[in-house]
């Protein structure tokens, strides 16, 4: 049996619209105007979708009963693909208020063999938790843990892997499959980690009472849908407030046009990229919806949708909406060509690479203050 959506696939997601509707995925924009200070990635479209989202914002009104919980893979270079999930959490902690849970998904990565434990842990460290401190992320409510440690404290430990090992009994092998396709022990046990990973933060021994939202992209749905229908089976063992929301983004394209994966160098700009060897990078290998020759081109227009440089300013590089209509204005119509659109993002990412790589080396000395 294939799933439709594969967690663990490599596959790129076509169409977001179709499989969100099919999946019971609501549109986010009718949200926005409920969102005093909506984040780009929300203005724009990136962040595409919800379930149940209008309950966070109710208990965001209510302060300090809302967590925004997500994980990350230690898969390895840190890129402007994982940039667009730091800066949801991000903002969920600076702007909206949230208590911030923040997973390593240690035992899941070990479990799919993407490395040796000891490895997984300093690419962690070394590429997600000082990135995420360079973007912004503050120690102050960010629990932040390792699916492998989620805790010194006894009491919270034993409350986290109680969980897990109790979602078991709510599901069966055949939802299971019926869910993921192809199942083995190591996924089964990642979920029910993950399944503990969302509804922990509701127990009493992490702070009691609170809404759950979980920010992700739209492969990590089945583990959503799972965790709720879980959730909701528990009536008598666990009573949660309510079962956890989630947002949706859409992946950001890679360099070259495909998905942008860790193992393909050229499919990225990490965040540790030398902003002296960007020009060539993007001048190179960014996928172009350019026209063959100048003639053509100012003749036909370029295409927005499919140009990667157009496509980064516009979800993370041109936070101006005046500024960004232009570009994609002169683009269509002829006047701007590629190498200047591609010049425009050169330059952004110079300088964006050069201040990060500062506040990333800053980083360091903050560290400890998440490992507690
Ligand atoms: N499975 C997620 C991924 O592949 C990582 C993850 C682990 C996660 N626990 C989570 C995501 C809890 C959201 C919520 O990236």
């Amino acid at each position: 049996m294939k799933a439709e959506i594969n967690p663990w696939g490599t596959e790129d997601v076509k169409d977001y619209e179709k499989l969100a509707k099919e999946f019971g995925i609501k549109p986010f924009e009718p949200l926005l105007k409920r969102i005093k200070e909506p984040h780009l990635l929300m203005r724009r479209g990136l962040v595409f979708g919800h379930r149940d989202f209008g309950k966070t914002l109710d208990s965001v009104k209510r302060k300090g009963s809302y967590a925004m919980m997500t994980g990350l893979m230690p898969s390895g270079k840190f890129h402007l693909g994982h940039k667009i999930l730091a800066e949801q959490i991000i903002y969920h902690q600076q702007v909206l208020g949230g208590k911030i849970f923040l997973c390593v998904a240690d035992i899941e990565a070990y479990n799919l063999r993407l490395n040796r434990m000891e490895e997984l842990r300093k690419t962690a460290v070394e590429e997600y938790l000082l990135n995420y401190i360079a973007l912004g992320l503050k120690p102050k409510n960010c629990d932040f843990y390792f699916q492998s440690e989620r805790s010194k404290d006894p009491d919270q430990a034993n409350a986290f892997y109680k969980l897990a090992g109790m979602a078991a009994r709510k599901t069966t092998f055949n939802e299971m499959r019926a869910i993921y396709g192809e199942i083995s022990p190591g996924k089964v046990m990642s979920v029910m980690i993950q399944v503990a990973d969302i509804l922990h933060p509701m127990l009493p021994e992490f702070g009691g009472f609170k809404h759950v939202v979980v920010p992700v992209g739209m492969d990590q749905d089945p583990h959503m849908r799972l965790t709720r229908d879980i959730a909701s089976r528990f009536d008598r063992e666990y009573k949660f407030p309510s079962l956890p929301s989630s947002t949706y983004h859409r992946f950001i394209k890679g360099l070259k046009g495909g998905k942008m994966s860790s193992s393909d160098p050229f499919s990225y700009v990490a965040l540790t990229d030398d902003p002296k060897g960007i020009r060539n990078k993007i001048m190179k290998y960014a996928f172009s919806g350019g026209r063959e020759t100048i003639a053509e081109h100012r003749k036909k227009g370029g295409i927005p949708e499919v140009d990667v440089s157009y496509q980064y300013l516009y979800s993370q590089f041109e936070p101006d909406d005046r500024k960004i209509r232009t570009i994609h204005d002169d683009y269509i119509s002829g006047k701007l060509l590629t190498g200047e659109l591609k010049q425009i993002l050169i330059e952004k990412l110079e300088k964006f690479l050069t201040d990060h790589q500062r506040k990333r080396e800053e980083a360091k000395k903050q560290v400890d203050k998440f490992l507690k």
